[in-house]
């Protein structure tokens, strides 16, 4: 069979991969509030208005002059999507138009690749790579820190990068384009965040490289160097001969906190650190703020909160450049109330707050609160006493060097900031706006275009999901009542397109969410509870029967009743209704096509695809009863009689993942098929509107989407060519074809036909997916999911803890950590106290 298909496919060469008769514009699906974690921002100190934002798992970004962002590394494909993990970015003080980059995602095995350093000569429009000898990693523990690449302000031929794992310090004199390991510096970071799981057992390393500018003069190698050091022991370090030798500063406080940030005062000659007992981004209980003044050698506390009285550590560290002794720092994460941003005067002598209690549980706050750019940020119909607004997560924040007034600092959701920041020091009440327009960051995990409802509904991680009436306006309301924090599966009834399914982790209502209203406003189905595992979901073409697949397998929910097992369908089973006939659902698992014929209540095996392993997903035809696509690792196949038998696809399509159907050029014509395919060797974003025998690519070399095995594709079905993309990382893409649709070919049986008798060994079809390519990518996914960025929805008034299971005994402490995430201590809190579920990743002992 394997032989026939490539046969068949080398036969279509010339007409498969079809010149392409259209061209795309694609554009993002705009949310407008980012949506994910930015863990470091960077202006430029000498060129006025040059500002950089990255992310840990969508790229980086350029400022623009109206308060907009320009995404930089949007080439990245399948061939590097680890390039959209940005684990540090340097802006050159002298040459502004150079950046660079450490790019990679992860320093474990979920990322095969050495990471690289990428440099632009014009600002991140084009770039230039060296791959390093190691992993670089964005998306790992500690991603905050930093920023661990610079560029040397008095020789900008000069680079520093601090590397993860224990590869030490690492130097280029050519502009970044050669690097060798500086052999004098010898402390590599020993600190893990917990030993006791593979991705937060590596060591994150160094954290951050600052040049001391006054040490020198233009020209030559600033001889004073600073460099912070992931570790509990000595952590700052200092070389006075332009890196020959180093030394540990002396006198550096040893409470076995790890530096966050080493910010340079360069008029006051003095050296701004900030401190936390947790690596970040979600942790953090203890910490400090220190100065060191470089002229006498002198550490002082000027921590905002005494160490006695903490209940969170320091991240996010800025100075005005144009005024000497304004500084600010904020909790690395202040779970509750909320986070609070200090901001002094006097070089940390004293401190003003961004809030403050004025006798619980009044709240004297000092912002104007302004999320026009994106109001979905806050559920409208939250009730929380406390709302979280100023955020969590903050590592990067920043002072433009020349406007006092404006500010950015990013979260583990959004970019805020304004252009009145000198009105904290006077009537004290600032405006913080989200600013994140043109970042958009979210991992898409569903997308459908149900006919007659929205131009889109959208399915994400950490932020929900959307109805999206408008393609090019931020949403108001991220999908509510209930609110989840990640949407992992949405479907709609392919008879009566209005109801959706949708399936996400929240706080207390059940996981699974009903709509007659295309999305509009939901209601919580209570044939789950919510501790229903989420996963995907597929609803029957009438809307009576839902059928969900989440970690602890197949569940059917008939007219709203109680969930129950669907023991015929191996779990992990990738799932479809029949979008036409009521009764018809559809399985792939391992290579096998699994049926029902009865709303999902029995699946039996049918088939087996070809020589493939992996069925990574199942489309059924939007009115078609019976007319299912199966993509698979060995190429695309096609099923008319309702998954009874199938016929593989030839023309040189050799690998699928997600597709989808839109509506066809023609009346009566079959729907446009567009998804990522490898089709004669090329790996991209295809469509098809001939079921499959001539194919266009329709990705470019302006626009990869990173991951295919991560992405979600979709045709819409009420516009013709309409494309939808949701990316792991880089948010939802639509494109928009110009130019003659392809002439419409006869299509006739243009594949080879896959074995399609009912397979007799009922045993293989137990196989599950272990492609390794896939589940590599896939791993990538969840890893962002659970380790990105929080719910923006953390509802103080419930009261119980989910997080990871917990075996360890003993009590929290006031204001501890309870539970969340891969929260590993103690679940109990001390007497009066309850543990109070804030988001997955952190509940808190209140
Ligand atoms: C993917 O990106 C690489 C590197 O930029 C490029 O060489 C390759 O052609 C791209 N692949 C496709 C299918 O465009
Ligand atoms: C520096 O590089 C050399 C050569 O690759 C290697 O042997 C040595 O271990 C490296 N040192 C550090 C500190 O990484
Ligand atoms: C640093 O110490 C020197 C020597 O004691 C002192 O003159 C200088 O004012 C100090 N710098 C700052 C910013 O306090
Ligand atoms: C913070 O750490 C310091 C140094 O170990 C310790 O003295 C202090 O009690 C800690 N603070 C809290 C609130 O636990
Ligand atoms: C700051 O301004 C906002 C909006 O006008 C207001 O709600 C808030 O109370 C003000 N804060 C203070 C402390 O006056
Ligand atoms: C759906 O399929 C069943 C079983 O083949 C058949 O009896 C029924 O008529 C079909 N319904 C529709 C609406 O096609």
């Amino acid at each position: 069979m394997l032989w026939t298909a490539a046969l068949i496919a080398s036969s279509f060469v010339e007409s498969a991969l079809a010149a392409a008769s259209q061209t795309y514009t694609w554009k993002n699906v705009v949310t407008g509030g980012g949506g994910g974690f930015t863990p470091g921002i960077v202006f430029n100190p000498s060129a006025k208005g040059v500002a950089y934002a990255r992310t840990d798992i969508g790229g980086p970004y350029r400022l623009n002059s109206d308060d907009t962002w320009t995404p930089l590394l949007d080439w990245v494909n399948n061939t590097n999507w680890h390039d959209w993990g940005i684990d540090a970015i340097a802006t050159d003080p002298v040459d502004t138009d150079r950046v660079y980059l450490a790019v990679g995602m992860y320093t474990i095995d979920w990322d095969p690749n050495d990471g690289s350093i990428l440099r632009s000569t014009d600002q991140g429009d084009t770039w230039a790579e060296t791959k390093l000898p190691f992993k670089v990693g964005g998306n790992m523990p500690g991603r905050g820190v930093g920023e661990r690449l610079a560029v040397d302000p008095n020789d900008n031929s000069i680079l520093y990068f601090g590397a993860r794992s224990g590869h030490g310090l690492w130097k280029s004199t050519d502009y970044g384009e050669t690097w060798s390991n500086v052999t004098s510096f010898t402390w590599t970071g020993t600190y893990v965040q917990d030993a006791s799981s593979e991705y937060t057992a590596d060591p994150v390393g160094i954290a951050w490289v600052t040049f001391d500018s006054t040490s020198g003069s233009s020209g030559s190698a600033t001889p004073r160097i600073f460099v912070g050091v992931v570790d509990t022991g000595e952590s700052v370090f200092v070389s006075e001969d332009a890196g020959e030798t180093w030394s540990w500063v002396s006198g550096e406080p040893q409470y076995g906190f790890l530096p966050h940030k080493g910010v340079l005062s360069p008029a006051e000659k003095t050296l701004y650190i900030s401190y936390s007992n947790g690596a970040g981004p979600y942790d953090g209980t203890n910490g400090t703020v220190h100065k060191y003044n470089i002229s006498s050698g002198v550490w002082t506390d000027i921590s905002p909160t005494s160490m006695a009285s903490t209940y969170y550590g320091y991240g996010g560290l800025a100075v005005d450049l144009q005024v000497p002794g304004t500084v600010m720092v904020a909790a690395l994460n202040c779970w509750w109330p909320d986070e609070i941003i200090f901001r002094s005067l006097d070089s940390g002598a004293t401190w003003s707050p961004i809030w403050a209690w004025n006798g619980y549980p009044s709240i004297d706050y000092y912002y104007t609160y302004d999320i026009s750019n994106a109001p979905w940020l806050q559920d409208d119909t939250s009730t929380d006493e406390f709302p979280v607004r100023v955020g969590w997560m903050v590592e990067a924040l920043a002072i433009d060097p020349f406007d006092s007034n404006h500010w950015l600092y990013g979260t583990g959701e959004t970019i805020y900031g304004g252009h009145d920041l000198l009105k904290w020091d006077t009537s004290h009440n600032v405006t913080l706006s989200s600013l994140a327009v043109g970042i958009e960051e979210m991992a898409v995990l569903g997308l459908i275009t149900p006919p007659g409802g929205p131009a889109l509904l959208s399915a994400v991680g950490d932020d929900g999901g959307f109805y999206h009436s408008s393609l090019d306006t931020a949403p108001s309301q991220a999908f509510h009542t209930p609110t989840d924090g990640t949407t992992n599966g949405i479907d709609y009834a392919g008879n009566q397109p209005a109801n959706i399914v949708r399936s996400g982790a929240n706080d207390d209502l059940p996981t699974v969410a009903l709509s007659s209203s295309f999305g509009q406003s939901w209601y919580a189905d209570y044939a789950a509870s919510s501790s229903t595992g989420t996963g995907a979901v597929a609803l029957s073409a009438n809307a009576d029967t839902i059928l969900l697949v989440n970690s602890d397998g197949a569940f059917r929910s008939h007219s709203q009743a109680t969930f129950a097992a669907v023991s015929s369908l191996p779990s992990g089973a990738v799932i479809a209704s029949d979008k036409a006939n009521n009764t018809f659902f559809y399985g792939g698992s391992g290579s096998a096509i699994y049926v029902s014929s009865d709303t999902a209540t029995t699946f039996s095996k049918t088939t087996t695809l070809g020589s493939s392993t992996t069925v990574h997903a199942i489309r059924a035809h939007p009115s078609v009863a019976g007319d299912i696509w199966a993509s698979t690792d060995t190429g695309l196949f096609h099923s008319t009689d309702f998954g009874a038998s199938f016929t593989q696809i030839g023309s040189g399509c050799t690998e699928g993942w997600s597709f989808g159907f839109g509506k066809a050029s023609t009346t009566g014509g079959y729907p446009v098929i567009s998804g990522f395919f490898t089709v004669e060797g090329v790996t991209a974003l295809f469509k098809t509107e001939d079921e499959g025998v001539n194919w266009e690519m329709i990705s470019d070399a302006a626009h990869g989407f990173g991951a295919v095995a991560s992405n979600v594709v979709n045709g819409d079905l009420q516009t013709y060519g309409r494309v939808f993309v949701g990316t792991n990382g880089r948010g939802i893409f639509y494109g928009v074809p110009s130019g003659t649709p392809p002439a419409a070919t006869a299509v006739a049986s243009s594949g080879s036909s896959s074995s399609s008798s009912t397979s007799a060994s009922a045993s293989a079809s137990a196989t599950t997916a272990t492609g390794s390519k896939s589940t590599t990518l896939v791993t990538s996914t969840s890893a962002k999911t659970t380790a990105t960025s929080t719910s923006t929805t953390s509802t103080k008034a419930s009261s119980t803890t989910t997080g990871a299971a917990s075996s360890a005994t003993g009590t929290s402490t006031a204001y501890g950590q309870c539970g969340g995430g891969s929260y590993s201590g103690p679940t109990a809190c001390p007497s009066g106290w309850t543990c109070t579920y804030e988001n997955e990743f952190y509940s808190q002992c209140t």
